[in-house]
């Protein structure tokens, strides 16, 4: 992703009303280490959730998969994760993360190649929501598709569809592992993204300092609060930045006027229920497999079969 594709979306969200723009740019060098810090939180439920489940629940994902088969992880988080499935598998063939960070890719496939000396670890760099090209499979095995942390519940609801819809064709005949953050008590997940000591503020404000870093605008962070709630209408947490005051802001020598109360939209993270994750699947020609949740049913893991 260039600085270019971040400068023009920034312009035109701050053109634009609503003002909105893609949470991924949250992840420059900073933000990764601020949602590093996220996962860790008390109120962070997710992270360990998903890990937990992972952990119970790798060999039977195992037996599913079969012996020799390859891993293609959409977006390369945290290895972690992945390293339960490497070491539960049966002699997989190949890993091949996506990320749009070539640095964070080079980091995690040397690590991972240290730690599995026959595994072929092929990152490819690129935006998966974008394009989702992939190289001929290597041997017989399968080819599994893994999705953890709920990302899909950045897309909207379309949105979603539609890269289940492209991922389901590059992994056909093999299945999707996908993690997906379920419906709950709204103050449960309000914690999550109001947490006590102020690091998912921190985390949203990035975006902010990041624009004044790459972009040379002059956003001044302590005019905005930190806003996220969950719309349970929609499903989702929404973040916000909110101004505090009336207040102008410079970039690329335009001058935008900032309204007190007016709100620069970062983030939609959907959540789902069970069923309705399983019908989304369907729709986009998945079908559906076991699923796997906690005991207290915060998070949900899916294998989707890939016809
Ligand atoms: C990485 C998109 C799954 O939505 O929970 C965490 C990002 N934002 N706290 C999420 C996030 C605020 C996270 N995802």
């Amino acid at each position: 992703m260039t600085n270019n594709a971040f400068a023009r979306d920034m312009a035109t969200a701050l053109a634009g009303r609503p003002r909105s723009i893609s949470p991924k740019y949250f992840y420059d060098a900073e933000g990764s280490r601020l949602f590093d810090r996220i996962c860790e939180l008390p109120e962070y439920y997710p992270t360990r959730t998903e890990i937990g489940i992972l952990e119970r629940s790798a060999g039977e994902m195992a037996a599913l998969a079969g012996a020799g088969a390859e891993i293609v992880e959409f977006g390369a988080g945290s290895l972690r994760k992945v390293r339960l499935l490497l070491q539960a598998f049966d002699r997989p063939a190949r890993y091949l993360p996506i990320d749009i960070s070539g640095e964070h890719l080079r980091d995690a496939a040397a690590i991972l190649r240290a730690e599995f000396p026959g595994l072929e670890v092929q990152p490819l760099v690129g935006d998966y929501t974008q394009s989702l090209a992939l190289p001929a499979p290597v041997g017989h095995g399968k080819r599994i598709g893994f999705f953890p942390g709920s990302t899909l519940g950045n897309f909207t609801p379309d949105e979603a569809v539609a890269f289940l819809q492209r991922a389901a064709a590059v992994l056909q005949g093999g299945a999707l592992l996908l993690g997906a953050d379920l419906v709950k008590d709204p103050h449960v997940l309000h914690a999550a993204y109001n947490d006590g000591q102020g690091v998912t503020a921190a985390f949203n404000l990035n975006l902010l300092a990041r624009a004044n870093r790459e972009l040379g605008t002059n956003f001044n962070l302590a005019r905005f609060h930190h806003y996220a709630f969950y719309n349970a209408a929609l499903q989702r947490i929404e973040m916000h930045l909110v101004s505090r005051e009336r207040h102008s802001v410079t970039l690329a020598e335009e001058r935008y006027l900032v309204e007190e109360g007016e709100s620069l939209h970062t983030e939609n993270s959907y959540k789902f229920t069970v069923d309705g994750l399983r019908a989304m699947a369907v729709r986009a020609g998945f079908r559906p497999g076991p699923v796997w949740t906690d005991p207290e049913r915060l998070f949900s893991v899916h294998w989707l079969h890939a016809p």
